[in-house]
């Protein structure tokens, strides 16, 4: 018998047909869609809907089996999500940490209602279930396998996703520092976020396309040693620290020091994809660099292609690595960035 399976995927708005064909590529068919969400449909039977969506790039949050419901006031909304909520647990044991989450699609009037519809559910939760409600965690956690709570995500005022089982691809919001050269230093910051490691004191970093210097500060801040290649200007406040160096030098033809292995490599160059990704294969396949953070510019190409080119197991960077991360990070534009270790030996 085939057992299909529903999941509602976010993105960012605008990026919706794309998400259906990156669906698609990983065996989804892509039902129906609307802004910053599609609803994807997987036959079980072709293995875990975990193992096949976890190293996607556009996708935000996945809601596993979604109920479709429909609410006419911000009472009846809290009403029919608690009802569904008992009803889906009494069967339940539910004795450790869960989370709940609710969202929307981020339409003015919409947020402010998602967070009223969200508090009120939660207070009656808390007067109907004040043990379940202790072990409650606001909001879903970065993992690679779906988590159980309550998600709830507004497509409009009136129609919402609800599912007991989330997963979040780790893109977020960072912290701007008043003294970083540029905003480009929030995604890198983001991208140590997503790999869950990030410069430490006393590594080097090779820096391609580092002027102004917002992913230089960055490692600098840590206490790296960083080498920023570029033929533009990198801030004067950056060049006070004693541990950067600046090339004015081609960084498409450069190479590490006496072609050793080095920390890190950092890219954030504008060029076409195809000519970044043979950059970057010529490093990953030297072993020139232990980890890797490159932003890839796709605002005049096909992201698809690009990323099935990145992903090819034969001719892209996967198989030259141990750990893999595509994504398009809330603070990507027309970009998406890829995170690795190679693997050395
Ligand atoms: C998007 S900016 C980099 C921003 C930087 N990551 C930051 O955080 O401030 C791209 C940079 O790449 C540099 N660039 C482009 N092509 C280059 C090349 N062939 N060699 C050296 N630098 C290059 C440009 O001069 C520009 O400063």
């Amino acid at each position: 018998m085939k057992i299909s399976m529903n999941i509602f995927v976010t993105c960012k708005s605008g990026f919706e047909q794309i998400l259906s064909r990156e669906l698609v590529l990983n065996k989804f068919s892509s039902i129906k869609n609307g802004s910053g969400w599609v609803l994807a449909n997987i036959d079980e039977s072709l293995g875990l809907p975990d193992t096949r969506c976890r190293e996607m790039c556009f996708p935000l949050i996945m809601l596993e089996n979604p109920l479709n419901i429909e609410g006419s006031s911000v009472n009846n909304f809290v009403e029919t999500l608690i009802s569904i909520f008992i009803d889906k647990i009494k069967a339940m044991k539910i004795e450790s940490t869960w989370f709940y989450g609710f969202s929307s699609a981020g339409e003015d009037n919409c947020v402010q209602r998602v967070k009223t519809i969200e508090q009120s559910w939660f207070e009656k939760l808390r007067k109907r279930m004040s043990r379940v409600a202790k072990l409650a965690k606001n909001g879903i956690p970065y993992s690679s396998n779906f988590l159980f709570g309550f998600f709830v995500y507004f497509i409009d005022s009136k129609h919402a996703f609800v599912s007991l089982q989330a997963m979040a691809f780790g893109q977020q919001r960072m912290q701007m520092d008043a003294r970083a050269p540029s905003r480009s230093y929030l995604k890198v910051e983001e991208a140590y976020q997503i790999m869950g490691i990030g410069p430490k004191a006393g590594e080097t970093v090779i820096d391609l396309g580092a002027a102004p210097g917002g992913w230089t500060y960055s490692a600098l801040k840590r206490g790296a040693n960083v080498i920023a290649v570029d033929n533009g200007a990198l801030t004067d406040e950056l060049l006070t620290y004693p541990n950067v160096k600046h090339l004015k030098e081609d960084a498409l033809s450069f190479h590490p020091p006496s072609l050793k292995c080095v920390d890190w490599l950092f890219c954030d160059i504008i060029e076409k994809p195809e000519l970044i990704m043979r950059l970057i294969k010529k490093w990953v396949e030297n072993k020139w660099c232990h980890k890797f953070i490159i932003n890839f510019k796709v605002g005049y190409a096909d992201p698809i292609t690009v990323i099935e080119k990145i992903r090819n197991p034969q001719t892209g960077l996967i198989s030259l690595c141990k750990l893999f991360k595509i994504r398009q990070l809330y603070h990507d534009r027309e970009e998406i960035t890829v995170m690795g270790e190679v693997k050395i030996i």
